[in-house]
């Protein structure tokens, strides 16, 4: 293991996963330590998260609600956690709310929706967008998107002239922090700038972003503030159900919220309602104080790693892949731009085979190696017809076989997206892998199945279903081989 890639502090990380040594069985009957290359679409949880969890388990009651000890012990935790939130991204309580819900999704869309946009009001969306970033904009307003560059920076002189052509019209820039297919980090404070001196305001989800790098939302003063902020927190080690939106009181102070009922009034007679204050207002029932506990122990362990150093050391996993992956034969990179030192990208590489399809190098690297990747879409059709460079009859041609119910020919990559927790020996084991399967030399053979256009490798020692079950203990091992397999 290479000493430079992994300083120590970072290599302890390890020990803080929960699972980290799970055992998963691969073809030919062993079992294999997974390792996690897929933390982009998901993390695993932190010791301290599950410890916290655990601990407030005991104090566990409703929030606002009751007036006996437990129900005031759990109320001040959740707002405890809401402050957690604010001063990790940096808002201020005059200025921002913090609004609880259940992910990234859920917030985007209540902005969308807290707006009160008018069906001609402009949204500008980049083309680099997830789908959760972009759908619940098209259902609220009139949506332009910006193009990106080969490397994802937004097309600057396309995005000038959509607010030339627009002006006045533009309520919102709608931009992710970082690209959940390449990593890349458009400059969001640079483009806060344009949009503010637009007249309009900016949202930026950090669902990608919030475990990799700091966010500093500053205040509405600057004109390089960021109005509005979303958070994930199954994409940051905490994964209970919690998401975040931290935005810009005066918008969440005023109008109705798009969910109603309990918590969200001040008093309610049977033809009028006052509704409560931010951000109560915008919580409707009983919200989920576990999860936002959850959000802020994590909050609180990634602040003690320290930010630096997760960017630090993922910079290098990053670079160190890209030399691994360039020398495999046929590999071929998209959208990696040419910072090696990762200054401008999360470490998420997306790559294809020349000679086998992404679902079977996933499904093979799964099944014979216990190494978990994504491959396909990844939520952003728009990139990846972009990145792919799909012309409108392939498209057409695609949408056809899928109304049909045919998804065997849908494009797509393989993603490998790291956590803190990853280490150059990961990057090794998949490196190999990588030679053997771009060679041909598979393990098996692998079906298509025609509705999904997944792989399924023949085989297979275990079926998931029976690795766990909630009824029963099952066969799987959690923490190192079964006796007699190899690890
Ligand atoms: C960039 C980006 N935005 C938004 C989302 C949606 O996040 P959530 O699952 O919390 O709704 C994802 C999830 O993959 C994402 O990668």
């Amino acid at each position: 293991m290479n000493q430079m890639h992994n300083p120590p502090q970072v290599a302890s990380l390890r020990s803080r996963i929960v699972g980290i040594d799970q055992q998963v069985p691969v073809l030919g009957g062993g079992w294999r330590p997974y390792v996690n290359l897929d933390n982009a679409a998901s993390t695993p949880v932190l010791r301290e998260v599950l410890d916290t969890v655990n601990r407030f388990m005991d104090w566990y009651s409703s929030v606002h609600r009751g007036a006996g000890f437990k129900s005031q012990v759990a109320t001040a935790a959740y707002e405890e956690a809401r402050g957690i939130v604010a001063d990790f991204v940096g808002a201020n309580r005059d200025e921002h709310v913090v609004i609880f819900g259940k992910n990234a999704t859920e917030a985007i869309n209540k902005v969308s929706w807290r707006l009160n946009l008018a069906p001609d009001d402009v949204v500008l969306v980049s083309q680099m967008e997830h789908h959760s970033n972009d759908l619940p904009w098209r259902a609220r307003a009139r949506v332009e998107h910006i193009g990106v560059d080969d490397s994802g920076a937004l097309e600057e002189a396309q995005f000038d002239s959509l607010l030339r052509q627009h002006a006045g019209r533009v309520r919102l820039v709608a931009v992710t922090g970082a690209s959940n297919v390449t990593g890349y980090l458009p400059d969001i404070h640079a483009i806060a700038r344009r949009v503010h001196a637009a007249g309009a305001q900016i949202l930026v989800d950090c669902a990608q972003l919030a475990p990799h790098r700091r966010i500093d939302m500053r205040g509405l003063d600057d004109p390089e503030h960021l109005d509005y902020v979303t958070l994930s927190a199954h994409k940051m080690y905490a994964p209970f159900g919690t998401g975040a939106l931290i935005g810009r009181r005066d918008t969440f102070e005023q109008g109705e919220p798009e969910h109603r009922g309990g918590g969200t009034i001040d008093f309610v007679g049977l033809d009028s309602v006052s509704w409560a204050p931010a951000p109560d207002r915008d919580e409707a029932g009983t919200p989920n104080v576990v999860g936002a506990v959850a959000l802020a122990a994590a909050i609180k362990a990634l602040s003690d790693i320290g930010m630096d150093h997760i960017a630090a050391h993922e910079a290098d996993l990053r670079g160190y892949a890209l030399e691994r992956l360039a020398r495999i034969g046929g590999l071929r990179l998209y959208g990696t731009g040419d910072a090696p030192d990762g200054s401008r990208h999360l470490g998420v590489i997306p790559f294809t085979l020349a000679t086998q399809p992404h679902g079977l190098v996933a499904a093979a690297l799964s099944a014979e190696y216990g190494i978990g990747v994504r491959n396909g879409c990844f939520c952003a059709h728009p990139y990846l017809i972009r990145l792919l460079g799909l012309s409108q009859a392939e498209v057409a041609k695609l949408r056809a076989a899928m109304a049909g119910g045919d998804r065997r020919a849908v494009p797509g990559l393989v993603r490998i997206s790291f956590g803190m927790h990853n280490s150059t020996g990961d990057i090794d084991q998949l490196a190999t892998a990588l030679e053997r399967i771009a060679a041909g030399r598979l393990a098996t053979t692998y079906r298509q199945d025609r509705d999904s256009g997944d792989y399924i490798a023949e085989g297979l020692p275990m079926d998931p279903d029976d690795a766990f079950s909630i009824s029963r203990r099952g066969l799987s091992p959690t923490a190192g081989p079964a006796p007699g397999v190899r690890g």
